[in-house]
């Protein structure tokens, strides 16, 4: 593994072996995407609900500040003022962005990260509102609640039952706390004490010391001891079976470990994220146009669910659009820190070429004004199965941005 001695904010680009793409795929993405958002205000045009997906007849379904998702549509906002420029896009951020400010204080999960970094972290980012600085600063203290020394580990939900609603789960932790953790990386920046960064870190060591299998798959959800500290089941909630590999958790992984290597430059994490989105890359399940199944293991012999799945209702397995894009957003970034002849590079574009293609954008429009189709929110749950989902919006945008900023730098 050849390292590359730069960081992300220089955007400097060594990679030289990408092709121009035959379309322009980030003003396609973008131009559809404002198409799509500008509608979804007419259908909600005051943030007192944000759009998440559709329910079963197809028709919006949108949360009321009491779920992880609320974050990703201002975000989407912010990202579309970042791309065209425009005030009025600004204007809509800002007023679905602080609309949400009353997060700050959750402690009852772990998603703080995902709900204020996405919303408030790209509006300081682009504003420089030492407000959203304030805000950003109580939520990482919200979220450092759930920290404790025995597990070395944030609690990412409250104990609950696993599926055979027998099982407990005293102090789950599930892979997609990893990205929780840019906000305290933040928080330490800004405010020059290291200790959200330290627990950033214990949290990310322990996760990979106990999430990742010999394959560097990973699993979804590590119940622990929470007085001891010990492991005692290592599972999941929204895959296919305890010892699969859910693409999303995957996708978490690889972004997470990626970010955090930005953050620390500690060696094990790019190892980590390289060796996760190698698993990703190189597996013999990953279908030509590079949009994941929901999970890589979905119905295969081996793999035993523990919940109710018929397989004929499987016939197609269903992608999962968001877990493609998130990689795609993660992969570009990690292209930068490694030396790989632009092949990360490479396999992003391929991917956001797909998402960019009409199999996955939608139609102005269509699809309930969200941009991308064909996501899975949690098949176990019989939820969200080949929808729309705001989250995978939300990463698409991020990754034509970055997408964007690596093919000026690389033609200038
Ligand atoms: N963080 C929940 C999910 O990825 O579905």
């Amino acid at each position: 593994m050849k390292v590359k001695g730069m960081l992300l904010s220089s955007l400097v680009f060594l990679c030289s072996c990408t092709g121009q793409p035959t379309v322009n795929i980030v003003d396609v993405g973008y131009q559809r995407a404002e198409q799509q958002l500008v509608s979804q205000l007419k259908v909600i045009p005051e943030p007192e609900a944000y759009p998440r997906t559709v329910d079963k007849d197809g028709n919006l379904k949108a949360t009321h500040k009491n779920d992880w998702t609320e974050g990703f549509y201002p975000g989407c906002m912010w990202y579309l003022y970042e791309y065209s420029g425009k005030e009025s896009w600004k204007e809509e951020a800002v007023k679905w962005t602080e609309a949400l400010e009353p997060l700050k204080k959750l402690t009852n999960h772990h998603d703080i990260g995902f709900l204020l970094y996405c919303s408030f972290g790209n509006g300081y980012r682009l504003t420089g509102d030492e407000r959203y600085k304030d805000v950003l600063i109580e939520a990482a203290n919200s979220l450092c609640t759930r920290f404790t020394e025995t597990t070395g580990c944030i609690e990412s939900w409250n104990y609950r039952k696993a599926w055979n609603g027998v099982d407990e789960w005293f102090y789950p932790v599930i892979i997609d706390n990893m990205m929780n953790l840019e906000l305290l990386y933040f928080a330490s920046k800004v405010t020059g004490n290291p200790f959200y960064a330290d627990i950033a870190n214990t949290h990310a060591e322990t996760t990979l010391k106990n999430h990742f299998r010999k394959d560097y798959s990973c699993y979804h959800v590590i119940n622990y001891d929470e007085t001891t500290g010990n492991v005692l089941h290592k599972g999941t909630s929204q895959g296919f079976s305890d010892n699969s590999a859910w693409a999303r958790g995957q996708a978490w992984a690889i972004y997470g470990y990626t970010m955090a290597y930005r953050e620390t430059q500690r060696p094990e994490y790019l190892e980590v994220a390289v060796r996760a989105a190698d698993f990703w890359l190189t597996h013999t399940n990953l279908p030509e146009d590079k949009v994941p199944y929901w999970d890589f293991n979905a119905g295969q012999e081996g793999f035993v669910p523990d919940w109710n799945y018929d397989p004929t209702n499987f016939q197609k397995i269903p992608r999962d659009a968001s877990a493609a894009a998130i990689t795609a957003s993660a992969l570009i970034e990690l292209s930068q820190y490694i030396e790989d002849n632009g092949r990360y590079f490479k396999e992003a574009e391929n991917i956001l070429q797909s998402l960019s293609s009409p199999s996955y954008l939608a139609e102005a429009g269509t699809n309930s004004n969200f941009v991308l189709k064909h996501s899975v929110g949690s098949i176990p749950h019989g939820q969200e199965i080949d929808v729309p989902i705001v989250y995978a919006d939300y990463y698409y945008l991020e990754a034509l941005l970055r997408y964007n900023e690596f093919m000026k730098n690389k033609t200038t």
